[in-house]
């Protein structure tokens, strides 16, 4: 796979420009910090250009034809009114990632409107430089497997992403629920890489999307987030490729808490899932909240709502098989977390499973390579292989 990156105006000045907006990496950094990211995800072709003309951004782009696989092009203050640069990205027709280090949903209005968005086939935002990582890792996984966005309600974040192993089904369902502190520029492509993995292990995989705090993040938070996933479960639990009867689910950080009280919300409407796992899971809320996790996003994700009919401590017994997977070096969601749903689930006469990570931080349930991923990943499948 080759991929070129391209940056656009005033992005020469990374590292002195602004750096409590766009941190302290150069310009040159970010290339060289690019060129490792894909060489790990297996992208050995990387080209990189920056320029501060619209004329030049369209001459490479249109150089770029029959030359690269994808494109991760940041293209600066052109992105809120460049007509000319939409038109040249969907012209190429080269599968191209918007690319933003800032958080342009919460700075002025006007950085909130995008004209070349409808050209590009994803967007990444407000993750700070890694936010190249992320477009990257999209690229790599739209290039391995298809995948089919189905929408589950008329939200723009209301959809999932259904893909399927090779040969007819009908296929056991593993769901994933993402994570990111319920924040809206954490998206649904952190967990691409780990459905693909699980597509490969030979089962359908549902990554859903769903809404997070805030307009950007179409209004979500609390207790539609948890709706949302529940509606996403039953969504593809109805796809006829799906054998209903056989799914697991596993959610991510924020994604753990919505992933077990959208199981608690669907007792008795769908078969109960063979396997709910927590990965690192913000699954105490009130604990959560009074520790400040997430710099305050427990709260902000429970606004005026009661913790309590939210948090999965408190929503246990599930009545399905529970594992709790944490790395014990978290610096994101501390371990007592999951030491206190393993408490709770016990208490309430669930049968949970406590895997510890010693050396594990938050990060590695997102990297197939992981063997924090790994655990998960052979639990979530041997529980809904037939006889298993
Ligand atoms: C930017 C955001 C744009 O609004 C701004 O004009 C830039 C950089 C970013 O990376 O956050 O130049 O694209």
């Amino acid at each position: 796979m080759r991929v070129l990156l391209l940056n656009g105006p005033n992005l020469n000045l990374l590292g002195t420009r602004r750096p409590e907006v766009y941190g302290t990496t150069t310009l040159d950094d970010l290339e060289t910090l690019v060129r490792g990211w894909a060489a790990d995800l297996g992208v050995t072709h990387v080209q990189a250009y920056q320029s501060n003309h619209e004329g030049h951004l369209i001459d490479r782009l249109h150089a770029a034809r029959g030359g690269v696989d994808g494109i991760v092009f940041n293209p600066g203050a052109f992105t809120h009114t460049s007509y000319a640069l939409h038109d040249a990205i969907e012209a190429v027709e080269i599968p191209t990632v918007e690319t933003h280090i800032s958080d342009v949903e919460s700075r002025e209005p006007w950085r909130r409107r995008s004209v070349v968005r409808p050209a590009c086939v994803h967007t990444v935002y407000g993750r700070g430089v890694e936010s190249y990582r992320w477009a990257l890792r999209h690229l790599v996984a739209r290039a391995r497997r298809p995948v089919e966005r189905l929408r589950y309600a008329d939200g723009a974040e209301q959809f999932v992403d259904l893909r399927f192993p090779d040969g007819s089904g009908p296929w056991p369902l593993a769901v994933l629920v993402h994570g990111g502190f319920w924040r809206h520029q954490w998206t649904s492509d952190t967990t691409e890489l780990s459905a693909l993995d699980l597509v490969d292990r030979g089962v359908a995989c549902a990554n859903v999307e769903y809404r997070r705090v805030g307009e950007a993040g179409g209004g979500g938070g609390g207790r539609a987030s948890v709706e949302d996933v529940a509606a996403a479960v039953r969504f593809a639990l109805e796809d006829p490729r799906v054998d209903a009867a056989r799914w697991s689910i596993a959610g991510h950080s924020a994604g753990g808490q919505l992933a077990l009280a959208a199981v608690a919300s669907l007792r008795d409407v769908v078969a109960p899932p063979a396997l709910a796992v927590s990965m690192a899971g913000c699954v105490d809320l009130e604990a959560a909240i009074a520790e400040g996790v997430g710099d305050g996003a427990a709260a902000a994700y429970v606004g005026e709502e009661d913790p309590a009919a939210l948090s999965p401590v408190r929503l246990v017994p599930l009545g399905v098989p529970l594992t709790a997977v944490h790395g014990r070096l978290d610096e994101s969601v501390p371990p007592g977390q999951s030491d206190s749903l393993v408490r709770a689930a016990t208490a309430a006469g669930d049968d949970i499973d406590l895997v510890e990570f010693p050396d594990g931080h938050h990060f590695e349930f997102l990297d197939p390579a992981e063997p924090m991923w790994q655990a998960v990943a052979e639990r979530l499948v041997a529980g809904v292989r037939p006889g298993g």
